[in-house]
């Protein structure tokens, strides 16, 4: 196959995307497909053309990339495309419009109100702890965990480096503690199915982008070490989640559990459409859980898009 890996662009996450994008060029290379490496501009719709490939793999995360602008522009160039399409990548961008998706077919996720972050100096948008995170980024870009000690992540200080100063608004919504956890699906050719539930332990802190990416500074537990009844309902609603909002290929929904509440405690922040294909990330080690391979994790994905 000729496969054009779409990567890098301007989103926030380019750092991310180039790893991303990187690590499927070389694993499909040594498995010896053609690959033509696009760092998306202005021009992609010219670049996709002239290379002229089989399939666009979309290694892109955040926006413009897990939107659907890059979508739509495929769509209507009939270019064959890995992951989610138009409609999905728009609702799935968006933790509130994902909320209003997924909460009626019975998906437990938390609350949350749009904030202006100018309001954020004057008074507290709901009851304290809570966190603040813009609706459409990825890797945990711009978010603050604010609690009665103060707050981590990003003080909210009018001269403090923060999220209200990239953001004009914010999702503020109810902190919940306790366990950080995420499962991914991967549609295969008789059927989509969940591949595990990892926990994510950071060192220090919270798993923000520095948790994320730097070797070592969080644990990943996977499989999870939950209760059978847990994981089985992550494996569930991670699967049911995949399904309502019509994604492809893959995706990884992402947890957070407060055990104390057991079942009740368990609530969906989101689901990932363009999910991490880096060394650290969570996909990749779930799909090797399952005895899949990388270079084959990526084969899947793509068979996925020429069905
Ligand atoms: N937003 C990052 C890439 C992820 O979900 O893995
Ligand atoms: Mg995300």
């Amino acid at each position: 196959l000729h496969v054009a890996i779409l990567m890098g662009g301007w989103a926030n996450e380019r750092p991310v995307s180039l790893m991303s994008g990187e690590g499927v060029a070389k694993a499909l290379e040594e498995r010896g497909h053609k690959v033509t490496r696009i760092d998306m501009d202005r021009q992609v719709a010219a670049r996709i053309a002239e290379a002229g490939p089989d399939v666009v793999f979309n290694a892109l995360h955040g926006v413009p990339g897990e939107d659907g602008s890059v979508q739509g522009m495929m769509d209507l160039m009939g270019v064959p495309y890995t992951h989610s399409g138009l409609a999905t990548s728009v609702i799935a961008i968006d933790k509130q419009l994902t909320k209003q998706a997924l909460v009626p077919h019975g998906i437990p996720m938390p609350g949350g109100r749009i904030v202006k972050s100018a309001d954020l100096f004057e008074r507290d948008p709901i009851a304290r702890p809570y966190v603040l995170k813009p609706v459409n980024e990825g890797s945990s870009v711009g978010v603050a965990i604010v609690t009665d000690e103060g707050n981590y992540g990003n003080p909210i200080a009018r001269d403090a480096k923060g999220p209200w100063q990239d953001f004009a608004e914010l999702l503020a919504e109810p902190y919940i503690k306790g366990r950080e956890m995420t499962a991914a699906v991967l549609d295969f050719p008789d059927g989509s199915r969940a591949l595990a539930v990892t926990e994510l332990k950071p060192k220090s802190g919270f798993y923000d982008f520095d948790a994320k990416y730097t070797d070592g500074m969080t644990d990943h537990v996977c499989p999870a070490d939950i209760p059978d009844h847990i994981r089985d309902l992550c494996l569930e609603i991670a699967l049911k989640a995949h399904k309502e909002l019509g994604c492809r290929g893959t995706s990884r929904t992402d947890f957070r559990w407060d055990e104390e509440q057991g079942e009740d405690g368990l609530f969906v922040l989101e689901t990932n459409t363009q999910p991490g294909m880096t060394p650290l990330s969570l996909v990749p080690e779930q799909a090797r859980h399952a005895g899949i391979e990388y270079g084959e994790l990526v084969e899947t994905i793509i068979a996925a898009a020429l069905r």
